[in-house]
């Protein structure tokens, strides 16, 4: 066969799918705290021991060790070989599997982004053209929705044509090799492509400079299906990285007291034409911490808009934990919950700018969502319920980075909870886990290993890496892993455990990291990330020690390297001071 499933690919399709739901739909699993557990499905058992972990994405059990990713418990449990069992997935999340072929095209970057913008272009043009006619469909539609030529001009919405192969005919010879990569056409398995948007709406997808990197496309009309179709992810396109809109935002408007973060394309595009121009929306995803960290460079307020119904609630929900670790001081997010049944889209055209923006005003704040959702668990008439509302914020509260952020929700609890704050503080303290507890059977000693197994576990802390971190000069048989991983994750920081396990599969590494990925950490939030910046602060002074020993062997230093010693020395110094 001599053809490669895209490593791209596989990430995005563990990402697609949850493991949870995939294992329940063949053994039933029961909740368990963190995990879920079942009776092992591969060693006869009377009590569970098969654990199931949805923020792993990874199964093991207690008892007879198995232990893998969704794809190998389908090999596993659906006797499926890898390729099988990447199509069942494929097949479950609606994607297609595409292959790589021998003769791979350049992957340039610069041509994919050339392609792609004259897709653009084409989709733009044939919208124009469509408009132009006078029975063209294009125009009713627009109409219907609202939307005049300068927002269609300014996001530069496109058409698509109900024809298989008309984007791929008009683009140049040298350009369609690219189209695939492009998430652009699809492969017929007799290796003949065709479009992949057809009938449909465009919206292309810009990042923050501006550039074309992929697309929505929506249905015209009610019926049929998917009503949204979005460009794959590719080596240019990152849903979970991006924000529709984003680039417009920057473009129109200098200083963004606050950023709106709605659900739909056509909620940005109804509010833009409302003169309402500081929105972004996610691409079909909750919202990433990724794309939270983006916006709070630009803004410091964040309006979440959800609809007022359950799934906007729980919705609201997952939003506000992704928040909580990035609320520092100066911060602030708030919860917009819209009447049921409505979208920003059909509110503002229903109510205008003037109305839309009262209601905007009345956001909620995240600590009271927090509060508010927490008190709806527990009873407050009673010490027992008192009690337990504190237990339900602990976690959340420890999320936050300390600050006045903290220390005010600290002080509102304690008086929702009807306690005085130095007894509050008191109680929080004296029932966390204490430290020599905290061995596990990994080394922590090690910063390398511990390091290691963290960010395989929390692949999201990525974040707290600094660009200038650096393993050079140190010496280490898993330093090399570890570089591998950072690498990795600046380029994919979207991957969970499972797909990180799934790019080191067929190496000796692998078996360790699924070494890794098994044990139990024990660590809150908040420690995992002290843990993390220790083990970094001590890999730093490892190097500077590396080197400073280099330096003081040599007979010779030149002037820079003499300077250089000397800046080590005094680091070293006032390191010591502070230690
Ligand atoms: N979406 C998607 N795939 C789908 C459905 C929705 O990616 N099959 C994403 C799109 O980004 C879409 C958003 O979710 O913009 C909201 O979808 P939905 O609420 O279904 O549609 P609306 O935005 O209300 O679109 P419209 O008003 O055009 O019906
Ligand atoms: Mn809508």
């Amino acid at each position: 066969m001599g053809e490669k499933i895209p490593q791209a690919f596989i990430d995005d399709l563990i990402a697609r799918t949850d493991i949870v739901e995939l294992i329940n739909s063949r053994i039933s699993l029961r909740k368990a705290g963190r995990q879920y557990v079942a009776c092992c499905p591969f060693h006869s058992e009377k009590t569970p021991s098969f654990t199931v972990s949805l923020q792993k994405q990874f199964y093991y059990c207690f008892g007879c060790g198995v232990h893998g990713t969704a794809i190998s418990f389908l090999m596993a449990f659906d006797h499926l070989n890898f390729v099988e069992a990447i199509e069942e997935l494929a097949q479950q999340a609606g994607m297609v599997v595409p292959r790589e072929s021998n003769q791979l095209p350049d992957t340039s970057h610069r041509k994919l982004y050339e392609v792609l913008s004259f897709a653009a272009d084409f989709y733009h043009q044939q919208l124009k053209v469509n408009v132009n006619q006078n029975q063209g469909r294009i125009k009713a539609y627009l109409r219907e929705r609202g939307l005049s030529r300068s927002i269609v001009a300014e996001f530069k919405l496109g058409f698509a044509p109900s024809r298989w192969d008309i984007l791929l005919s008009n683009t140049q010879l040298s350009l369609r090799p690219y189209l695939k990569e492009a998430g652009l056409v699809i492969d017929r398995d007799s290796g003949h492509c065709y479009d992949r948007f057809r009938g449909r709406l465009i919206f292309p997808i810009h990042d923050y400079r501006g550039q074309v990197i992929g697309f929505g496309g929506r249905l015209l009309g009610g019926e049929g299906s998917p009503k949204y179709l979005n460009s794959p992810e590719t080596s240019l396109f990152h849903k979970r990285r991006e924000l529709y809109g984003l680039y417009q935002v920057r473009k129109s408007i200098r200083n963004y007291e606050k950023i709106l973060v709605v659900e739909g394309y056509m909620d940005v595009l109804s509010l833009a034409q409302h003169k309402i121009r500081y929105v972004v929306a996610t691409l079909g995803t909750a919202t990433t911490s990724e794309q939270l960290t983006r916006l709070f460079q630009m803004t410091s307020q964040v309006i979440f808009c959800f609809d007022g119904d359950r799934a906007g609630q729980e919705a609201a929900w997952r939003a506000l934990e992704t928040a909580l670790p990035l609320l520092k001081q100066g911060r602030q997010v708030q919860f917009m919950f819209l009447p049921t049944g409505e979208d920003p889209d059909t509110l503002i055209r229903a109510e205008g700018q003037v109305a839309f923006e009262s209601r905007l005003e009345k956001a909620v704040p995240l600590s009271e969502v927090l509060l508010n959702g927490l008190q709806r668990k527990v009873k407050l008439d009673n010490i027992d319920g008192r009690v337990h509302l504190i237990e339900l914020a602990r976690p959340f509260i420890a999320k936050i980075p300390s600050g006045v952020y903290q220390d005010m929700l600290f002080s509102r609890l304690a008086e929702i909870a009807q306690i005085g704050q130095v007894s509050l503080a008191r109680y929080l303290r004296k029932s966390e886990i204490p430290r020599q507890q905290l061995n596990c059977a990994i080394d922590m000693d090690s910063p390398v290993q511990k390091m290691i197994a963290i960010l395989l576990q929390h692949p999201n802390l990525i974040h707290i890496i600094e660009d200038s971190f650096s393993l050079q000069g140190l010496k280490g048989v898993e330093l090399q892993l570890l570089q591998s991983l950072i690498t990795l994750l600046r380029s994919n920081p979207y991957l969970n455990t499972a797909s990180l396990l799934e790019h080191w599969k067929e190496s000796k590494m692998g078996q360790q990291l699924r070494q890794l990925a098994i044990r139990e950490l024990f660590l809150t939030d908040n420690d995992m990330i002290l843990e993390l910046k220790a083990a970094i602060a001590c890999l730093q002074a490892q190097a500077a020690d590396d080197r400073m020993e280099v330096l003081s062997n040599r007979p010779v230093l030149t002037a820079e390297e003499q300077q250089e010693l000397l800046i080590l020395l005094a680091a070293k110094q006032s390191n010591k001071h502070i230690l």
